[in-house]
C-alpha cells in the first residue's frame, strides 16, 4: 500500500552530470510501482508557471549518458518568498500531485523543506558537483567533475614540465574544497588550497622553490574557488619564489559532459530509493549514500549542518606530493 499515488520530479540550482540518470530513475521507478509521474520544467520556476507534464517510459529514453538535465533548471527568486512557496504548493495540489522529488543542491533542499511544511511530501536528491551536502559521502555529479579536473591537470602538467612553470588551477566547489581535494590527490598536485584550511603563501612558495631546486620540473597548485582569488594567489607565489606561473580557470567545463559510471549508478540507486521512501510515507528527507548504504536524513538537519572536511585525505595528499 503506497502513501502516495502521484509524484513530480524537478531539477534545480546548478546542473550536474547524472541529473538525467536520476530523473530517469525516478520516472521509471515511479511508473514501475504504479504511480502517475510528472516532470516539472525549469525547477521551482516551472512549479510557479504550472509547467508540468506527464512522463512515460519513453520520455526518459536515451538520457542516462547525457550531461545537463532534460528538465532544465533555474534559480527562481519568486519561489524564495512565502507567497511563491504557497503558490507552488497550490499548483501541485491542483494538479493532484502528492509527492515531489527535488534533485539539486543546498538551495534546492531549502525549497523542498519549505514545501514540506506546506503539506507536500518531499524528498531531496543531492545533485551538485560541489559535494557540499552533509549526510551523504557523495553527490551526483561530483565524480564526473573530479574526472574532468584530473584530465585537465594531466594536460597542464605536460606543458608546465616543458617550460618549468607552475600551474595554478582554479576549480569550482563554492564554499567546499572537495573538488580541489579529490582532484588534487588524484592528479598528484603539489599544493591544494581549500576554504577549510588557512593559506600560508610563504610556506607554499618556499616548498615549491625547494622542489624545483631538487629537480622538479613543474608544480601544480589546485585552488578551490572558495579559497581566495586565484590571480592574487598566483602572483603572491611567483613574487616570492620567482617561478613562472600560469593561471587556468576551469569554470563551467566541470559541469558538462557524459557522467561517469559512478555518477550514473549513484543517480539510479538514489532515484529509485527516493520514490520508495515517498511511497513508504517518508517526507521532508534528503537521500544520501554513507559507506555504500543508502540513507535518509531530515531536511531540517541537512540544511542546518555543514559537511565535515576530510583532513586525513588532505594530509595524505600533502605527504605524497613532495
Ligand atoms: O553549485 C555548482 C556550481 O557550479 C558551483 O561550483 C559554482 O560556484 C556555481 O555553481 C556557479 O554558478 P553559475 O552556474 O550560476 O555560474
Amino acid at each position: 500500500m503506497s502513501a502516495i499515488k502521484s509524484i513530480a520530479v524537478l531539477t534545480s540550482g546548478g546542473d550536474s552530470q547524472g541529473m538525467n540518470a536520476a530523473v530517469r530513475a525516478v520516472v521509471r521507478s515511479g511508473l514501475f510501482h504504479g504511480l502517475e509521474v510528472f516532470g516539472v520544467q525549469r525547477g521551482y520556476q516551472g512549479l510557479l508557471n504550472n509547467d508540468i507534464r506527464p512522463m512515460d517510459l519513453r520520455s526518459v529514453g536515451d538520457i542516462i549518458q547525457r550531461g545537463g538535465t532534460i528538465l532544465q533548471t533555474a534559480r527562481c527568486k519568486e519561489f524564495m518568498t512565502p507567497e511563491g512557496q504557497q503558490k507552488a504548493a497550490d499548483v501541485l495540489r491542483e494538479r493532484g500531485i502528492d509527492g515531489l522529488v527535488v534533485i539539486g543542491g543546498d538551495g534546492s533542499y531549502h525549497g523542498a523543506n519549505k514545501l514540506s511544511k506546506l503539506g507536500i511530501k518531499t524528498m531531496g536528491l543531492p545533485g551538485t558537483i560541489d559535494n557540499d551536502i552533509p549526510f551523504t559521502d557523495f553527490t551526483i555529479g561530483f565524480d564526473t567533475a573530479v574526472s574532468i579536473v584530473v584530465d585537465a591537470i594531466n594536460k597542464l602538467r605536460d606543458t608546465m614540465t616543458s617550460h618549468e612553470r607552475s600551474s595554478i588551477v582554479e576549480v569550482m566547489g563554492r564554499h567546499c574544497g572537495d573538488i580541489a581535494l579529490y582532484a588534487g590527490l588524484a592528479s598528484g598536485a603539489e599544493t591544494i588550497l581549500v576554504p577549510e584550511v588557512p593559506i600560508d603563501l610563504d610556506a607554499i612558495s618556499g616548498r615549491m622553490y625547494e622542489n624545483f631546486q631538487s629537480g622538479k620540473r613543474h608544480s601544480i597548485v589546485v585552488v578551490a574557488e572558495g579559497a581566495g582569488n586565484v590571480n592574487e594567489i598566483a602572483e603572491g607565489i611567483a613574487k616570492r619564489n620567482g617561478i613562472d606561473a600560469r593561471v587556468t580557470v576551469l569554470g563551467h567545463i566541470q559541469r558538462g559532459g557524459c557522467p561517469t559510471h559512478n555518477d550514473r549508478i549513484l543517480a539510479s540507486r538514489l532515484g529509485d530509493f527516493a520514490v520508495r521512501k515517498l511511497m513508504e510515507g517518508e517526507t521532508a528527507k534528503g537521500c544520501g549514500i554513507v559507506n555504500g548504504e543508502l540513507t535518509v536524513t531530515d531536511l531540517d538537519k541537512i540544511i542546518s549542518s555543514k559537511k565535515p572536511f576530510n583532513m586525513e585525505m588532505y594530509n595524505l595528499a600533502s605527504r605524497l606530493s613532495q
